[in-house]
């Protein structure tokens, strides 16, 4: 039904002239982002007993929205799902071009693995509360595409001894700036982050090397969803209950992925 009133919608506003548009384009993203909250799990709740023993209110935590886009329609979608996080230079969108290894910031996977398959990672792990969710789009077709693991799954199949592990787990963080140590598993009010970078987190103790081990033979054993980039899509996933990575990048100099971080 409610996608049946967004094609409505969709259709009313190509036959609309251009001075009704927006009253019609805010009716059709309220419609939009009823949808999206609906699959994508922003709404979703996880009680945390003594023991950290999850319990998912929610199914999905990503979608992909088939839609020719541009930055005005990103901007207001991404508001409409919450509070954008910009960059350190006030950008609200970021694009990401590939890089060859060693170009660009010290640290991040681009300097590190170049134009190869980055590993499965969640984006901003180093903050003290990483982003919530991540919208992304290319503005062109791409070969280059974006895998994803959903670990809420994971989660709540870890048996009672792998969860207490996960809670004694301690990593050091380290980027150019800063050194630090988290757990793969952080509180937030009623809620819980699952922050995982292999490429600036390392096993402290030994409850984090067992962790490490465990989340490594679940992301092999996983089958991972693929996101192919058409040009005429987006991606909107929780980036606390899923890791991703990028495909090998070789034959596309020119390829954009623009990127929103919300809260
Ligand atoms: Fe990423």
């Amino acid at each position: 039904m409610l996608y049946d009133e967004i094609f409505l919608f969709l259709r009313k506003m190509k036959s609309l002239p251009s001075s009704a548009y927006s009253t019609y384009y805010e009716m059709y993203m309220r419609y939009f982002v009823a949808g999206i909250n609906k699959l994508t799990g922003i709404i979703l709740t996880m009680t945390v007993t003594k023991n950290i023993s999850l319990t998912d209110q929610e199914q999905k935590s990503w979608t992909v929205i088939n839609q020719e886009t541009n930055d005005k329609f990103l901007t207001l979608l991404a508001n409409e799902l919450g509070d954008i996080i910009a960059d350190d230079n006030g950008n609200k969108i970021q694009h990401l071009r590939p890089k060859l290894t060693g170009q660009g910031i010290k640290d991040t996977f681009s300097y590190k693995y170049g134009l190869d398959e980055f590993p499965y990672h969640t984006d901003t792990a180093f903050w003290a509360k990483p982003a919530k969710l991540i919208l992304m789009t290319t503005e062109l077709p791409s070969s280059c595409n974006t895998l994803l693991i959903d670990i809420k799954g994971f989660l709540n199949s870890l048996t009672e001894s792998e969860l207490v592990v996960f809670q004694n787990s301690v990593f050091t963080l380290k980027t150019p700036s800063q050194i630090k140590f988290v757990s793969v598993l952080q509180r937030e009010k009623e809620d819980f982050i699952f922050r995982y970078d292999p490429n600036i987190m390392t096993p402290f103790n030994s409850n984090a090397k067992k962790c490490d081990d465990i989340i490594k033979e679940y992301i092999e054993d996983s089958k991972a969803i693929e996101i192919q980039w058409t040009g005429k899509n987006i991606l909107v996933l929780n980036n606390w209950r899923m890791v991703h990575k990028r495909s090998e990048c070789k034959n596309e100099p020119k390829r954009i992925l623009k990127r929103i971080y919300i809260n």
